[in-house]
């Protein structure tokens, strides 16, 4: 399906659409329809179950504005940046790299620094995509794609809003690794939504300036710590390391979770192991996983924070679109707030016995060193401990050098007092190395709908519909009376859709135009239930029996409408198919479907 096609019918049929409409629309910013916001709720709660509730991780919800200390510290502020080029004519700004690519066959034109894009541009004509002025001669600048802000009035503090949902778990973890009772290995998620100030946004929800995030913050002790790895060892993944990327006839490796870790095609088990838990929760939430796979980043390409980084790709409309990227951030994030803040970002791991070490000690002569230095004597005396704990061996010279406010000072060996002591240690302070597995869920909602989009033919007539998993289907079930002429059937069945509404299922209810294209609106928005009163269910006081017709087959069944909900909740589920509703009960010509 065109990703035109897929933006048209989100649009038409209330999964989302461009904001502000009213006021001319805002690019970057869309907002979930009726049908949008109940599926992307689905997919967060899918999301919850397998990446906070099985793996026993806990979740968090963290302000979206933070002040301006929070991304020195975390490199946002320096090192968050896009290529911007400005066209010199309309003054329409675009992403320089981007422009690159489209004109050349570099992949990765965001690696190169800004001068050799200027070059580029100039050597390969490149125009402005707005208005078609040359954009040679034009600076590319760096643009930060932080949306800043004003935390209170007068003299207030700079703030942000965050630009990943990360940064909301590492600063609050001196207080989080409490909860955790400070044992490693833990981890911490969150939902909610990121704002990046995209130079050109990019259609659907593809490239927004507000987006939802989906991340877990797994903190690990970057030694001992090993994942489950055994539990997805089997899983098969499709992989595109950055080797094969970069070589002449460069493949995919088709191969196992467990032999991609263990030959080291994914260097850290931790990467490796949700790698192979998304490759399964994607399969369940009903991404098609022959447009499906894994790109580790090119070494340009990696965000400031991480060491490795995979992406889960999907292609949607003959491009590969990320969905979620798995990063190794090892220290970095907690190293930083705890230089930057004023908390321990370290958690003390108690040796199982405790453990006699040699330390390298110092006890400098204070008599010798005040007449020397003066009101540097004590940075002199700190700058010589931290040279006994760095580097021991500098105290076998007759002096030592240190630096003491950006000048070499030199001492006598002897001023030190410089020896080496046994001492009993309980544990040691670590500070935790950060795995990150980060989905988009709007892009995960874009590829759901592009991969469940199917076009058949049923009574001989074309119809598109959506063959989402019934679990995340906006709605379980739709229900109608077959005719809208008929107080009765209509009635009896506004009273089924409450009855079924009241045991928990979503459910909507449409007595407008023919059955037909009732059945169209429903497979349109991805239903996997309709539910229809007819007459011949009807006897006595309510209907017996209704029928109840599956959305990709277009199969029907006379049901009893006593105990529907319990018997429909397997296959909401996805525990259960529609077959087993096929044997248990008589199938229905479905001639109606015309009516
Ligand atoms: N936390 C990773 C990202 O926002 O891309």
């Amino acid at each position: 399906m065109a990703g035109t096609e897929i933006v048209e019918l989100a649009k038409r049929r209330g999964f989302f659409f461009g904001s502000n409409g009213a006021y001319g629309g805002t690019a970057g910013f869309y907002t979930f329809g009726p049908q949008g916001a109940a599926l992307k709720r689905n997919v967060e709660d899918a999301w919850r179950d397998r990446f906070t509730v099985a793996e026993g991780n806990q979740e968090i919800e963290a302000p979206n504005i933070m002040p301006e200390a929070v991304f020195e510290a975390s490199g946002h502020l320096d090192g968050f940046d896009d290529m911007l080029v400005e066209c010199g004519e309309c003054g329409e700004s675009h992403r320089a790299d981007h422009l690159v690519e489209g004109a050349t066959s570099i992949e990765d034109a965001e690696a190169l620094p800004g001068s050799e894009v200027e070059l580029l541009i100039r050597d390969h004509g490149i125009a402005c995509p707005s208005c078609g002025t040359p954009l040679a001669g034009q600076d590319v600048e760096d643009f930060n794609l932080m949306f800043a802000t004003d935390i209170g009035p007068g003299d207030s503090q700079p703030g942000y809003l965050r630009p990943e949902t990360a940064q909301g778990i590492f600063v609050e973890f001196p207080r989080l690794k409490e909860y955790a009772r400070g044992r490693l290995p833990f981890g911490v998620t969150q939902v909610g939504a990121a704002y990046r100030n995209e130079i050109s946004p990019r259609g659907g929800l593809l490239r927004l300036r507000e987006f939802t995030q989906a991340e877990l913050e797994q903190f690990i002790h970057p030694e001992d710590d090993e994942p489950p790895l055994w539990k997805v060892a089997d899983v098969e993944v499709l992989l595109y390391p950055a080797d094969e990327q970069e070589a002449e006839d460069g493949d995919y490796v088709e191969t196992t979770v467990g032999e991609a870790v263990d030959e080291g095609v994914v260097g850290s088990p931790w990467v490796g192991y949700y790698l192979g838990v998304a490759q399964e929760w994607y399969e369940r939430v009903g991404v098609d996983m022959d447009r499906f796979r894994f790109r580790q980043h090119l070494p340009g390409e990696r965000a400031h924070y991480a060491a490795d980084c995979w992406d889960a790709e999907s292609e949607v409309d003959g491009d590969w679109i990320e969905i979620a990227g798995f990063s190794y951030r090892a220290d970095y994030d907690l190293s930083k707030h705890g230089e930057y803040g004023d908390d321990a970002f370290t958690v003390f791991q108690r040796y199982d016995e405790p453990k006699t070490v040699e330390r390298a000690t110092v006890d400098p002569d204070m008599a010798t060193l005040g007449p020397e230095f003066g009101g540097r004597a004590a940075a002199v005396a700190e700058a010589l401990e931290d040279l006994a704990a760095r580097d021991p061996d500098a105290f076998e010279a007759d002096a030592v050098s240190v630096e003491v406010d950006g000048e070499t000072v030199t001492v006598d060996a002897d001023v030190a007092n410089f020896s080496v002591e046994e001492v009993t240690e309980n544990g040691e302070h670590v500070t935790p190395h950060v795995v990150e597995p980060s989905f988009g869920v709007g892009r995960t909602v874009q590829t759901l709908l592009a991969h469940a989009y199917r076009v058949d033919e049923v009574d001989g007539e074309e119809r598109s519909y959506l063959s989402l998993e019934p679990a995340l289907a906006p709605t379980d079930a739709a229900v109608f009376p077959l005719v809208t002429n008929e107080e009765t059937l209509v009635e009896t069945a506004r009273s089924v859709a409450n009855d079924l509404r009241e045991q928990g299922l979503s459910v909507a209810y449409d007595d407008s135009g023919s059955i037909g294209r009732r059945y169209r609106r429903q497979d349109e928005v991805g239903t996997p239930f309709c539910v229809t009163v007819d007459r011949d269910g009807l006897e006595g006081d309510g209907p017996d029996t209704v029928t109840v017709r599956e959305r990709d087959t277009a199969a029907q069944v006379r049901v009893p409408v006593d105990g529907l909900a319990d018997a429909l909740a397997p296959l909401l589920a996805g525990e259960d198919s529609f077959e087993s509703f096929l044997d248990a009960y008589e199938t229905v010509d479905s001639g109606v479907e015309t009516q």
